[in-house]
């Protein structure tokens, strides 16, 4: 499977070869659509947690986009979320934490990524039930190389197509509140915003139905 976005850029499948460079393009989109790199002291941890995991866990909805210069950014997504969720309570979560050592309940004390490994000892696995009608969740996050040039749309039109063919009956994104650049991508698709009792400082939910008709171009 491969779509030719032009320019140089193409949509894959990803595979496990890819891991390190699916980290690299998490941390360098992880302060809220921004580089992260200035804040993490370990570079691949975040992508243990946004990036890898869709890799392996459901690899059918894992896609790279290719550029000239390697990797330039990832979609990536899972039709059912709970299952998903579950998935990663009972093997992903307990083998990060053999790895990582919990920084403790004391925020202020936390440096760097210590709240990445904060969030794999103590993972919150709820999804708020206003998002029912929305089993499917993504994240799509590209280098600024392949950004502006319409393959963002593109990637989140396959993407509604491969999970409308494949029974999903809607998908939803959780975007940072900060990163209003992805709230206004996401709103121009026709993705609306999802009000929960769980937005917080670092949790936004924008959804859409996938009808029928998302499952031919
Ligand atoms: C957000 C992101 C995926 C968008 O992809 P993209 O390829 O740059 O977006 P596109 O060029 O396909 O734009 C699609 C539409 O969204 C609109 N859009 C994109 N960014 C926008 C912005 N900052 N403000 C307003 N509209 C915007 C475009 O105008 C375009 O509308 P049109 O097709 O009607 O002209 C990409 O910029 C990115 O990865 N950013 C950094 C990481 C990130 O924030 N990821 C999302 C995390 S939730």
């Amino acid at each position: 499977m491969i779509v030719d976005f032009g320019g140089g850029f193409f949509l894959r499948h990803a595979t496990a070869d890819d891991h390190s460079a699916l980290c690299e393009v998490c941390l360098k989109t992880g302060d809220a659509g921004n580089d992260a790199t200035w804040r993490e002291d370990d570079p691949a941890l975040m992508g243990q947690i946004y990036a890898v995991p869709y890799q392996v866990l459901e690899p059918d909805l894992a896609f790279a986009v290719d550029g000239a210069e390697g990797v330039a950014g990832y979609l990536f997504s899972v039709l059912d979320t709970k299952s998903f969720n579950a998935r990663l309570a009972s093997t992903w979560y307990p083998a990060l934490q053999q790895d990582v050592a919990d920084p403790g309940p004391d925020q202020p004390t936390w440096r760097n990524s210590d709240w990445v490994r904060h969030a794999i000892h103590h993972p919150n696995f709820d999804i708020p039930e206003a998002l029912n009608a929305f089993p499917s969740h993504g994240h799509i996050d590209l280098l600024p190389q392949a950004r502006g040039r319409g393959i963002g749309r593109r990637c989140m039109s396959f993407l509604e197509q491969q999970l409308a063919l494949a029974g999903s009956t809607g998908l939803f994104l959780d975007v940072h509140p900060r990163n209003t650049d992805a709230q206004l991508f996401y709103a121009a698709l026709g993705y609306e915003r999802v009000l929960t009792p769980a937005n917080s400082a670092t949790s936004m939910f924008m959804a859409k139905v996938l009808r029928p008709e998302h499952r031919c171009c």
